[in-house]
Order: C-alpha cells, then structure tokens, then sequence
C-alpha cells in the first residue's frame, strides 16, 4: 500500500463517511433508494472522484485511488443491503399492524355484553345420557344415517312387505334398486351391526339421528334422535331387561322416578313392550320400546340362539329434552332463536 495522499484521498474518504451516515439516516426505502442514486449516480461525489482520476499524475497512487474508489462503492452496496432489509422489515410489520382486523374489538368493549354459545338440548341429553349408560357398564357404538333396506327392515325381522313396515313413515334415498337405501327411521339397525362386528356377550348403547316422512307438529319432527340399547349375553331374561330400565330410570331422572312396561308389539322383540316413566306428580310418560330379542334377529346378527338371548330397547332423545325441560313445542328446540335457547344451561 502506498501512502499516498491526493486530494481526491481525502475527498473519497469524506465521501464514503458521508454516504454511510445517510444510508443508515433513510427512515423509509423510498428515501433510501433516492439518497444511494444521489450517492453513486453520474453526479454523485464518488462519480466525480472517478472522473478525476486521470488528473492524479503518480500511476501507483492512480491505481491505488482507483481501487480505493471500487471498495467504497463496495461498502455504500453493503451498508445499503442492510439497512434496506430493516426498512422493509419494519414496514412489512407496519403494513400487517395497519391491515390487521380486530375481531375482539367489539365483545371486548364496555358495555357489550359477552355472550358464550351452549350445547344444544338434545346434544346435552344425548351426553348425560351416553354417561349414565357408562356408568351401568355399556359401551358406545354409532352407524351410518343412510341405510339399506337391509338393515332398517328385513334384518329386524321384517322381510319385503311385512305390515309392519308400516310403522315407520319411511324416507327412500335415490338408488339403483327401487326402495333398497334408506334414511333410517330408528336406531335398531345398529343393533345388527354391532351383532355382525363385536363378540358376544355385547352391553352397547347406540345414539343417533333417525328420519321419518312427518309434517313438524308440536310432538314431531321429521329428523329426530334416539338411544337404542342392546344386551346380549347367556340367560338373559326379561327380568334382566325390567331391571335395567329401572336401574336407567333412577340414574338418569333421580332416584323418586319409576318406570313400567305395557305390552306391546316390534317385530324384532318377542315379547315386546313399552316403557313409560313415573314423574314425581304421578303422570306417566311415555318413553320408548323394548322387548326380547328376535331369534330371527339374533341369526340375521351372526349369533345362535340356542346359545345367546338378549334384550333391547330404543327411545327418543328430542322428546325426553323436551320433558325435562317443560318444552310446549319440539319445534322451538330447532328454531335456532339464541333468545329461546340461552334459557338453557
Ligand atoms: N325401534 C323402535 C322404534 O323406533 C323402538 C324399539 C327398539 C323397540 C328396540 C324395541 C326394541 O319405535
């Protein structure tokens, strides 16, 4: 390196200082690119140190200023790369803060009172219920919404145009065969899939949405819900089947409630009956069926009835929400009006 120092030395430093401190003083990348093109354009002062080169007479120092020039345009493209990157940075976060939507603004503000969704009535009484049935020692089993004539009818005993049939005001699905898919209209064909899928002996309680072809009055609604319940087991009796339904009836509803079955008639249980619910003013409501399992049932299932026996029993959940919570019209627990279902908790 030589020593060598022209004026242009001096003024290449000055420069390089100066240009330093504007790139780092740019508050926004406009400005930044407007100062580094005032720095390093054809007018610039390092232009002009340029062009004064030839005037520098030692051919060592020329070189040497030449190089020095090169380094400080150098410096001034890394000190803008820098600070470039911070500007656009910062004004990214400045840009999302600026866009950014407040959705709590409003429930968080004085006055406004927060309002916290519940869980719809017949969801919290499929729940409560699902824990009762736990706690007596069943399980849980679901199945499709959309069945086949199979399931929904023959398996439960009711081969093509039993009366029986009639019972249930049947939904059809659109299908290859006429009439083969349904929405099913109870919870009793799981009871033959749970059958054909688990192992004897079986304790399974099975929720879900079933369809009937009805006009909503203030008793009915075309989709509604039931539990359907299913033993299997050896020596099962009837009495097995009264018992439980009692047992059910105090650990859902409390211990002052009884039950009591009517004879009755399914297809898929023999004997069949009804089970009513004794409220504490002494009315009785009714709940749902049950009965003995069909041997019918019980081979279309998979399990020999030489061998297995077992019960079952099925009831609406929409009907006992509306009991429970002294409901005048099923409808309004569908209305979606917050104003009828905050009521609830
Ligand atoms: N599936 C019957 C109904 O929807 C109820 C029931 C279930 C009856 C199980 C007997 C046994 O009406």
């Amino acid at each position: 390196m030589t020593s060598a120092s022209t004026p242009e030395h001096g003024q290449l430093a000055q420069a390089l200082a100066d240009g330093i401190v504007q790139i780092r003083e740019a508050t926004t990348s406009d400005q930044l690119r407007t100062v580094v093109s005032a720095l390093t354009g054809k007018k610039g002062p390092i232009a002009s140190i340029k062009s004064s080169l030839g005037k520098v007479a030692d051919i060592e120092a020329r070189k040497e200023l030449g190089q020095l020039v090169n380094d400080a345009l150098a410096a001034l493209g890394v000190a803008t790369d820098g600070r470039s990157r911070e500007l656009r940075a910062a004004e990214f976060s400045s840009q999302i803060e600026s866009e950014r939507v407040d959705m709590t603004e409003v429930a968080m503000s004085a006055n406004v009172e927060r309002r916290l969704g519940r869980m719809h009535l017949v969801t919290q009484a499929m729940e409560r219920l699902e824990d009762v049935f736990i706690g007596l020692g069943f399980q849980i089993a679901e199945g499709p919404e959309v069945e086949t004539d199979f399931y929904n009818f023959e398996a439960l005993n009711m081969p093509p145009s039993h009366p029986a049939r009639s019972m249930w005001d049947t939904l059809f699905v659109e299908s290859d065969v006429d009439g083969s898919v349904v929405l099913r209209t109870h919870t009793s064909p799981v009871q033959i899939r749970v059958m054909q899928d688990w192992p004897p002996p079986i304790y399974a309680v099975m929720p879900g949405r079933v369809f009937r072809k009805e006009t909503p009055d203030a008793t009915h609604m075309p989709v509604f819900h039931q539990i359907e319940g299913l033993v299997i087991d050896r020596g099962i009796t009837f009495a097995d089947l009264a018992g439980t339904i009692e047992s059910f009836t105090k650990a859902f509803f409390g211990p002052g409630f009884t039950s009591r079955l009517r004879p009755s008639y399914f297809p898929f249980t023999e004997p069949s009956a009804e089970f009513d619910i004794r409220r504490h003013d002494g009315t009785w409501i009714e709940l749902g069926g049950c009965g003995m399992v069909h041997p019918h049932v019980l081979r279309a299932g998979g399990l020999d009835p030489d061998e297995w026996s077992g019960f079952a029993f099925g009831f609406g959940i929409d009907r006992m929400a509306k009991e429970r919570h002294g409901i005048n019209d099923i409808r309004d627990m569908y209305s979606d009006d917050v104003r009828f279902t905050e009521q609830f908790s």
